[in-house]
């Protein structure tokens, strides 16, 4: 009955070209929220995608407060267990900046670094390198989550030039994520059904920065 009524409503919701009322606050992108994730003590700056009408990905990503790019990050990406793959621009858009991939494999993920030249399945990309934390990383019966650091995703060579997050500020970001399972969870780099859905947004990065950085890193195996 529960799930008749919250059908209504997302189509009600569907009918004023905008989500049922009682989903908005999941649904509302917020871009830069600040999180103290417990786990892992790092302080991330969170975007949620909205994946469906009433499930997100989360998006989070922590820098060294002060840093000057290039700088290793940490990245963390919770998916609804419905997602096949979550990946993360780190430049705003598809072609022509390091793409995270992420996938469920088992009792964890495995996060692929890709860079795509045009619109079609992007390639192995060595200019970018992820390490899964010791902590943060999960599949559970509703959500698979990672967390790992980057090395290589806070500068590289963009179409205009050297591209570059900027620690202390905000940039566009862009998601896509897939429902179609990877054939090769196992490998980093299986094939990719092209996503079914994409989207950008100004993420402000300050709101992630970290002070003690370094020492979170170690911490949690970074
Ligand atoms: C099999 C893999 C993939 C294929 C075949 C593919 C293909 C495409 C195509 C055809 C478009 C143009 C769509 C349109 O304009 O309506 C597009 C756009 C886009 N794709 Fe992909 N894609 C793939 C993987 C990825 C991945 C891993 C990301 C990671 C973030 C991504 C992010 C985006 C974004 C943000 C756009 C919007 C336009 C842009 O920023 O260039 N794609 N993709
Ligand atoms: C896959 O992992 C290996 C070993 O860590 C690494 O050298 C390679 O660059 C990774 N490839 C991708 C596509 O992530
Ligand atoms: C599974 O993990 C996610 C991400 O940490 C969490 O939000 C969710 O509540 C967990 N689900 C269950 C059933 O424990």
């Amino acid at each position: 009955m529960r799930c008749t009524v919250a059908w209504a409503a997302a189509l009600a919701g569907l009918a004023l070209g905008r989500p049922a009322p009682e989903n908005k606050a999941a649904l509302a992108p917020r871009a830069g929220q600040a999180i103290v994730d417990s786990e892992t003590g790092f302080t991330f700056s969170e975007y949620r995608a909205p994946n469906t009408l009433n499930s997100n990905i989360i998006y989070r990503i922590a820098v060294p407060q002060g840093a000057t790019a290039p700088f290793d990050l940490v990245v963390q990406v919770i998916a609804p267990s419905s997602v096949g793959w979550a990946g993360l621009g780190f430049g705003g858009s598809m072609v022509r900046n390091p793409l995270a991939v992420g996938y469920a494999n088992g009792q964890k993920a495995t996060v692929s670094s890709r860079w795509a030249t045009g619109h079609s399945e992007p390639a192995s990309y060595s200019g970018a390198s992820y390490k899964l934390l010791s902590t943060g990383n999960k599949v559970n019966s509703t959500h698979w989550q990672y967390t790992a650091k980057c090395s290589g995703c806070s500068q590289w060579q963009g179409s205009s030039g050297i591209q570059r997050i900027n620690a202390a500020g905000s940039g566009r970001l862009a998601w896509a994520a897939s429902l179609t399972k990877v054939p090769q969870p196992g490998s980093n780099s299986s094939s990719l059904t092209m996503h079914s859905a994409f989207n950008y947004w100004s993420h402000d990065f300050y709101t992630g920065a970290n002070a003690n950085f370094a020492e979170l890193l170690a911490r949690n195996g970074g």
